[in-house]
């Protein structure tokens, strides 16, 4: 109920701001829709601002809060009805290819060319950029979703070590609880809980398994043992959140983490732009790692802006702002800030920090060993009607409405359903 309320007001807010939106693109400014509103997002958001302002590109902001992007999405979905589209929305793989297919979205392929796109973003992100021969959004970052974020002083107080398997983990938690400590910070919001099960899957089914699962929807991994398994994790984790998980907002999970009430998150790195807008240094004040099990995989979520078609060819703002996002020294400043990392392969490490070189050399690998995949929990494995579908049965279960033998025969029925 306070999620619909939440979008109710975002939609009634959308719909008002919109006239002002129009008058501004009338002179020659972007309309922008994204939901980076929290410390370390607003801070990353605002490189790009100043990047267009100092451009001559004028800025109407459209936030719309709400981790992940789902509130954002049926902002743009009301907007859109209304034959008002914003010039660029912040977007994720399964929902810009949806826009495309409607139709809604310019050609960027002059800006691409001159640019060179095709030789500089990889084909990881290229499957969600460009539909049929179209390219059709700006690659902003690749984020990816297996991480830990620990903070260092909980940890050393209480002995604890970086824990690489889920035997040394789940020791980890004991210690913490019975420290009197909160070992997970969790927000208790679908899309959370399918970011922790994102990694969690990923280390009982290994590569393969996660791939039949998630992105061939292959019933017999989508109902078998690994999935149980996986499920019987998510009800430990469960097990080690404070009382008032439910509904919170991920960036407050991780400031629970930086304030050292609590000892880890599992989080995709836009939280490690939480710990640097807050001041903190990695390795001296947080930890990040892979989710024990997964270090030699990354499932990754690329923030891309599609560029809505006014009626006519991509504008000049839109090209601008394109070009902006894609240039190297952008692509450098704004990831170092966000906690993601280039989406060009050509961009030097050299001004990230120590999580986001590891970042950068955890995604490289990945890709070339065959063990990058999209995000489930990302719209980056399946349209949203399955991701959707996933979500209900991860948090009915997350939520203890019913046991994890329950869950994957829920799981294959809702799956079945949705696709
Ligand atoms: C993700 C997005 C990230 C981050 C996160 C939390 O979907 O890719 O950039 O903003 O949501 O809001």
């Amino acid at each position: 109920m306070r999620s619909f309320l939440k979008t109710k007001t975002a939609i009634a807010l959308a719909l008002t701001v919109s006239a002002g939106a129009a008058h501004a693109d009338g002179h020659g400014g972007v309309e922008v829709l994204h939901w980076w509103t929290s410390g370390g997002e607003a801070a990353a958001l605002n490189v790009l601002k100043d990047d267009l302002e100092g451009q001559g590109v004028g800025w109407t902001d459209m936030p719309v809060a709400g981790g992940g992007g789902e509130q954002a999405m049926t902002v743009l979905r009301a907007r859109v009805t209304a034959g008002n589209a914003p010039t660029a929305v912040q977007g994720l793989g399964f929902d810009i290819l949806d826009w495309a297919n409607q139709g809604a979205l310019a050609n960027l392929n002059d800006v691409a060319a001159a640019e060179g796109w095709d030789d500089v973003i990889p084909a990881a992100l290229q499957q969600f950029a460009k539909v049929d021969g179209k390219w059709v959004s700006a690659p902003v970052n690749v984020h990816s979703t297996n991480w830990v974020w620990a903070n260092k002083a909980v940890l050393d107080a209480n002995g604890i070590a970086v824990p690489t398997t889920w035997e040394e983990f789940t020791a980890a938690l004991d210690t913490l609880k019975a420290a009197g400590v909160t070992p997970v910070a969790h927000g208790g919001q679908a899309w959370q809980d399918a970011t922790v099960f994102d990694a969690v899957a990923m280390s009982v089914l290994g590569p393969d398994g996660y791939k039949a699962a998630f992105i061939d929807l292959d019933e017999s991994a989508l109902g078998g043992d690994g999935m149980k398994e996986a499920f019987d994790r998510m009800a430990v984790i469960r097990e080690n959140v404070d009382e008032n998980f439910s509904g919170r907002d991920w960036n407050l999970a991780t400031a629970m983490v930086i304030n050292g009430e609590a000892g880890f998150q599992m989080m995709g790195d836009w939280a490690k732009g939480e710990f640097l807008n807050a001041g903190k240094v990695p390795g001296q004040d947080f930890l990040c790692f892979r989710f024990p099990g997964t270090s030699d995989q990354v499932t990754f979520n690329a923030d891309q802006f599609m560029m809505f078609d006014q009626g006519g060819a991509v504008s000049p703002e839109q090209a601008k702002l394109a070009t902006a996002i894609l240039s190297p020294s952008f692509q450098s400043a704004f990831n170092v800030v966000k906690g993601s990392v280039p989406a060009r392969t050509d961009v030097s490490n050299e001004a990230f920090d120590d999580c986001g070189k590891k970042g950068m050399a955890d995604l490289a690998a990945a890709a070339s060993s065959g063990n990058l995949f999209g995000s489930m929990a990302h719209g980056h494995a399946n349209p949203a009607s399955v991701k959707n579908a996933i979500y209900d049965v991860v948090t009915a279960h997350f939520n203890g409405e019913y046991d994890s033998e329950t869950a994957i025969v829920e799981l294959v029925d809702a799956v079945s359903i949705a696709k």
